[in-house]
């Protein structure tokens, strides 16, 4: 089997800016709300024309140019996200399109847990030796699922897309990966109507049964478990150490939640990278666009041992460690 690492990252956020004293202006919220309870200040919103893959195009281009690749050259583009331009066809095969690629593509749908769920695939391909150059976008508009009259979710979310190019390496790479699904608690968080359970409708229409439905306390306590539990799984399996690793890029949905998660694994808090400030929850590209900004920041060098952990609607979750 090969060694998979990523050749090269890119992420793109739309330009215009939703704040906390936005959001007072369409529900019954504080800024001080917002801040305390989730530690989100901003996020980012699309046009109106612009769907998920006018957002992933751009990360996409920007992965390309930063790997010395033509888009002729990618043998695979996967697309994750809960956001796709439509039930079909696949984002991806409208991605491959738009860059003037050649190759296969698909679409994964394991929430916010995409990036790292579609990384475990695209993987496979390049290990097995099928593939070499694999294209995997987390691209999401989430603002158009959101209900904009309810509170307790649309100050959470916000839009944005991340990519990242797989590619085989001969040192270092990905050390393990840890993916994991429980059905059960799929009610948890959800978007009711649109599929086959319940077609659009009348009813689902004036029902609001169209947008972002979240219990939000069970999957904060969800979140909290399942952060550890794979974090320490995924580093397990790796051969490593939680001392070992130099870098935590968690799925920025909430600060708590990664502030819980430092505190039960024991780990500091600034060991774990956040920008959930400025975009709010980017469900998957959430964590692609964490690794792209802690790249430019300089956090990651050859050699840093990384822990890339997310969790989301499934409900599912997954983990990995990847040596740069
Ligand atoms: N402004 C002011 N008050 C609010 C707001 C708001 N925006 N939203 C809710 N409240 C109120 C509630 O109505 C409630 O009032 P009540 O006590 O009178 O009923 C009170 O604040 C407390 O509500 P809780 O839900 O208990 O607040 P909590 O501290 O749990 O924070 C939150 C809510 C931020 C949603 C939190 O539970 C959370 O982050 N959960 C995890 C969500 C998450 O990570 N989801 C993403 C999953 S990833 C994916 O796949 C999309």
């Amino acid at each position: 089997m090969r060694k998979v690492g990523i050749a090269s990252i890119g992420a793109y956020v739309p330009p215009k800016i939703l704040t906390n004293n936005d959001s007072e202006k369409m529900v019954d919220t504080t800024d001080e709300w917002i801040t305390t309870r989730t530690g989100i200040k901003e996020r980012r919103i699309a046009e109106d024309w612009q769907a998920s893959s006018d957002l992933a195009i751009q990360a996409a281009q920007l992965a390309l140019a930063n790997a010395n690749l033509e888009a002729k050259e990618l043998d695979l583009i996967i697309v994750c996200g809960v956001t796709f331009d439509y039930p079909f066809p696949a984002t991806a095969c409208i991605l491959q399109d738009k860059l003037g690629a050649t190759c296969p593509g698909f679409d994964l749908s394991a929430g916010c847990s995409g990036l790292i769920y579609a990384l475990s695939v695209g993987a496979q391909f390049i290990a097995n030796g099928m593939y070499d150059n694999i294209l995997v976008v987390g691209g999401e508009t989430l603002s158009k699922i959101i209900d904009w009259q309810d509170r307790s979710t649309c100050v959470l979310f916000g839009d944005a897309a991340s990519a990242v190019i797989l590619g085989p390496v001969d040192t270092g790479g990905f050390r393990s990966f840890v993916l994991g699904a429980d059905g059960g608690g799929g009610k948890l968080l959800e978007l009711p109507a649109g599929g086959s359970r319940l077609p659009a409708s009348y009813e689902t229409i004036s029902q609001r049964l169209h947008f972002i439905k979240m219990n939000g306390r069970d999957v904060f306590k969800f979140a909290v478990r399942v952060m550890e539990e794979a974090s320490l799984e995924a580093i397990d399996k790796a051969g490593l150490t939680l001392k070992d690793i130099d870098l935590f890029i968690p799925h920025q949905a909430n600060i708590r939640i990664i502030e819980s998660a430092a505190e039960r694994l024991n780990v500091p808090k600034d060991k774990f990278f956040v920008n959930l400030d400025r975009y709010g929850n980017t469900s998957s590209a959430s964590v692609g666009l964490a690794l792209y900004e802690a790249f430019l920041e300089g956090k990651i060098q050859k050699g840093s041992k990384i822990l890339m952990v997310g969790f989301g609607a499934g409900l599912t979750w997954g983990a990995c460690v990847l040596e740069w």
